[in-house]
């Protein structure tokens, strides 16, 4: 709903369904939901049952609150796809060709011709595959959607997608093909470097339908008849890169009439069409392109570009030479003291992508497919002509979701931090949340997205890119309800995934009692890790909040319920009893244990600055699955509670209460310390309610002193950062926060003075001294570390939800000026429309700008330093509590300060 008017409200809306655009007027509708009362965004479908590859037109029309009916919206229309497995005719085939096991493989190319009568309506290709695919008809792409199908639990569910091919296809002879690419499905994946996860064979299914203006259909599937040959990709790998040998290309080969009795066979291999599934969130596309800034030569003589900004994608390379040339890219996040090129935190990654030329005489064009890097420095070796700005152009490649959010403020460092937060969304939401896109990592890591997903729901509409992963992470989750550390989840079968990547190290020769140990550690002891698995709570209220459809927990809900019961189950079972011999010699501890949680392994507040890997490892028994706990129980009565599941939101309340006094029998001593005394100790007692209300100030307190005297120095890891600057504006020490955001010789910004274009797995990545954090663990594009984004918009700007009218149905509008900033802006498009709030100061007095969505309200909270003389729009208003009620339209205050009042 958009309106000018101050106030406007949808009192009703309409929304009607029909199978041609003309029926949206008529009678012959597929659904009408005659006038509904009320002020919901969603509805669900309820009219005929839909049949698959059905059509289906809407509209929709509203009232407001004056019970005037708007226009009818121009129709929008929405297609069905296979609803059912005996929709697929198509047979999956793998090509025949002989590969050696342990040496590169080449991408197939798999093709058959067809006829086609004249007068096509309309055409579709349902297509997907082992591995990674890309269509041809008649010598052109399908589609402009990149490493489909994309990255889920491929025995469980495979997506398959849906392409209007209708101008692609023609009367008489066409070709139809498909190249293959070894991806996620059987290339390397995960920091273990295995192969094969999901199988060891490349396959394709595709079915065309044409359906004729008379009605009558014609089906042209993937089987046996058709015939594969190798091509110009000699290997292709998401880390390792791609080989192209534009010598071995095959022109003509996707187009009708192409000689290819020389090709090999395919078989058709047994499949189930059960596990196909539509996609839910949006494809990858390529969304922009980055020109190179310099040219630099290396002090160690390399010839490397810089591309001006740490990206994720692949470089477009643009050269002529003889034939046989060999040109290597290889790719960087960052160049070493000396400024040379710098891979060693790629890990096992090779990163390296190989152009051979054909020499046509004239300049060739080259980009790989099926592999994607994290970098902003490209080393080019082989070259055969000069290095200019114009030779490689960076690709950037990621989900193709719309930007919501917008910030900006006077200081411009902080700027560049909020850019720096956004190019790092948008190289990790690359078809799967990841960590990080450089390294031989590149994994769904649930701790990373749960402390990100606010942020990410700001900058991004990552709703629909969200409720995929977590159909993927019910998909994997175990049996007993643990969610496992990363979605998908490559280590399924544990057992045999550490005995293959065992394997796999003896023969590359890397095997070591280190390797193994580290191995051994992740896959079977540190599963459980509290932060991570809870994202299987976190992250659907997190969407719920954000996006108010309750959908999203209903069809989590079991799924949060199943963890949540995990976790339950593994309280009360002390594992390291010494650590709380003081705390437990008090009988009523005794008595809370059953509510206490305490993990022997468990990542802890990973990465906190001075604890490293195995410092975050040890520390965080102590505390973390406490606080964890109670947290996830805290989320559960809200869930079950929004879902109207009274007595269990009850249940889980109660439930709460005791985790909420275990954790403080055992971590608070009589002076209100806590223990660990440490500033994530603080941050979450306090963020997640731990402690009881009369003791918060005391503990905030603490904390805010806690951060003066470590000089305002970041003091937490992933599990901490979200929250610290949160916490501490929420009781009254803002200016602490902001000099935790504005401290250039640490934390967010020390980064962004070393000229970072992305946020840094570590706060010291770079050391003082210019060397580098132990390059085991040194990604350069990590987002945990960027969930203060949030803070960004919540606090600084001051757009904030209100977790109980979900989805911005009524926002906090409550910026808190500090840290010297003059101004600070932030926009967001939210599922109402967009909500923007500008302040600035201007001689002494704050000023305002606010924008809320109709059918919206929100509470404007005037700093509490302004809340002298308030005038908005004109006219001089009273606050109560400081804050003004206010509807949908444009607000403009400008407000003096307090002691001017007074
Ligand atoms: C990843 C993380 C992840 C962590 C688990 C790392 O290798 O990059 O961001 O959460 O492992 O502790």
């Amino acid at each position: 709903m958009v309106s000018p008017r101050q106030g406007a409200r949808q009192a009703a809306y309409q929304v009607r369904v029909a199978p041609t655009e003309a029926d949206l007027c008529g009678d012959n509708l597929l659904w009408d939901s005659g006038k509904v009362a009320s002020d919901a965004l969603t509805c669900e479908y309820a009219g005929a049952v839909l049949r698959s590859r059905q059509r289906c037109f809407w509209t929709v029309r509203l009232w407001d609150e004056d019970e005037a009916a708007g226009e009818w919206a121009s129709p929008a229309v929405w297609e069905m796809g296979l609803l059912e497995p005996s929709d697929w005719t198509a047979r999956l085939i793998q090509p025949d060709l002989p590969e050696k096991p342990h040496s590169p493989r080449p991408c197939p190319l798999l093709r058959r011709d067809f006829r086609l009568k004249g007068n096509i309506a309309r055409a579709r290709l349902y297509v997907t595959a082992h591995g990674l695919y890309e269509a041809r008809i008649n010598g052109r792409r399908v589609g402009d959607e990149y490493f489909t199908p994309g990255w889920t639990t491929y025995d469980k569910c495979l997506q398959y997608q849906a392409y209007d091919v209708t101008a692609l296809v023609r009367e008489g002879d066409n070709a139809l093909g498909a190249v293959l690419g070894d991806g996620w499905y059987r290339g390397r994946v995960s920091f273990l470097y295995l192969e094969n996860v999901y199988g060891s064979r490349l396959a394709l299914l595709a079915q065309l339908e044409v359906t004729y203006d008379d009605g009558s259909a014609q089906v042209v599937t993937s089987d046996a008849t058709w015939r594969c040959a190798t091509g110009p990709i000699l290997a292709s790998d998401i880390f390792d890169g791609e080989t192209y040998d534009a010598r071995l290309e095959r022109p003509g080969w996707d187009e009708p009439g192409y000689d290819d009795r020389q090709w090999r066979r395919v078989f058709e291999t047994p499949f189930s069409a059960k596990q196909l599934a539509a996609p839910i969130g949006p494809p990858v596309r390529k969304i922009e392109e980055v020109r190179p800034v310099a040219v630099i030569h290396t002090p160690a003589g390399e010839t490397v570009f810089d591309m001006g900004q740490n990206m994720v994608g692949w470089v477009r390379l643009r050269t002529a030479g003889v034939r046989g040339t060999s040109v290597t890219l290889q790719f960087a996040e960052i160049l070493d003291q000396q400024g040379n090129f710098y891979t060693k935190n790629l890990r096992l990654a090779k990163a390296t992508d190989t152009f051979i030329l054909e020499g046509r005489g004239q300049p060739e064009t080259f980009e790989p497919r099926f592999t994607f890097h994290g970098f902003r420095y490209v080393k080019v070796a082989g070259l055969p002509d000069e290095a200019t700005l114009d030779t490689l152009t960076g690709v950037v490649l990621h989900s193709d979701l719309a930007v919501t959010g917008a910030f900006s403020c006077s200081n411009g460092l902080v700027n560049q931090l909020f850019q720096n937060i956004m190019w790092t969304q948008r190289g990790n939401f690359l078809d799967v949340p990841t960590d990080c896109p450089q390294r031989d990592e590149r994994m769904g890591w649930t701790a990373d997205l749960q402390v990100f997903a606010p942020t990410a729901c700001l900058n991004m509409d990552a709703c629909a890119f969200l409720e995929r992963w977590l159909r993927d992470l019910r998909l994997d989750q175990r049996g007993d309800g643990l969610v496992p550390l990363t979605v998908p989840d490559p280590f399924t079968r544990r057992w045999d995934t550490f005995r293959r990547s065992v394997r796999d190290m003896q023969q590359k020769g890397t095997l070591n009692t280190q390797a193994i140990w580290d191995r051994y550690m992740a896959l079977y002891h540190l599963n459980r890790s509290e932060g991570w698995a809870d994202a299987g709570i976190i992250v659907p209220w997190t969407l719920y909040v954000y996006y108010g459809d309750p959908r999203i927990l209903e069809e989590q809900y079991d799924s949060m319920r199943a963890m949540f019961e995990y976790r339950r189950r593994q309280a009360g079972r002390i594992t390291n009893l010494s650590r709380f011999r003081s705390a437990l010699s008090r009988r009523e501890t005794w008595e809370h244990l059953r509510y206490y949680s305490s993990g022997w392994y468990g990542f802890g507040d990973w990465l906190a600055p001075g604890d490293g890997m195995e410092g975050s490892i040890r520390k965080s028994r102590m505390f973390i699955p406490a606080a964890y706990l109670a947290f996830d129980a805290l989320l559960m009565s809200k869930a079950a509670a929004a879902l109207g599941r009274d007595d269990e939101a009850a249940a889980f309340r109660e439930y709460y209460e005791h985790a909420r006094e275990a954790f403080r029998y055992v971590h608070q001593d009589a002076d209100g310390r806590l223990s660990p005394h440490r500033q994530t100790t603080y941050v979450l007692a306090l963020a997640f309610d731990l402690l009881p209300v009369d003791e918060r100030p005391r503990a905030a307190k603490t904390l805010a002193d806690l951060v003066a005297a470590e000089g305002y120095k970041i003091g937490t890891g992933f599990l901490g950062t979200p929250y610290v600057c949160q916490v501490l504006t929420d009781y009254g020490y803002a200016e602490h926060a902001y000099r935790l955001l504005l401290n250039e010789s640490a934390n967010w910004l020390l980064q962004v003075r070393y000229g970072a274009t992305t946020i840094w797995e570590h706060w010291d990545g770079i050391r003082e001294d210019g060397s580098f954090q132990s390059a085991r663990m040194l990604s350069f594009n990590h987002y945990a570390p960027g969930a203060v984004g949030a803070w960004l918009y919540h606090v600084v700007a001051g757009i904030r939800p209100d977790e109980r009218a979900p989805g911005f149905a009524h926002i906090i509008v409550a910026p808190v000026p500090g840290g010297g900033l003059t101004h600070a802006r932030a926009a967001y498009d939210s599922v109402r429309g967009r909500i923007s709030s500008e302040w600035r100061l201007e001689n002494g007095a704050f000023l305002l700008r606010a924008e809320i969505p109709a059918n919206a309200t929100a509470t404007i909270v005037v700093p509490e330093a302004y809340r002298g003389a308030v005038v908005m729009d004109g006219r001089d208003v009273r606050l109560t509590n400081g804050a003004l009620e206010v509807g949908g339209g444009q607000y403009e205050l400008r407000c003096e300060p307090a002691s001017a009042a007074a």
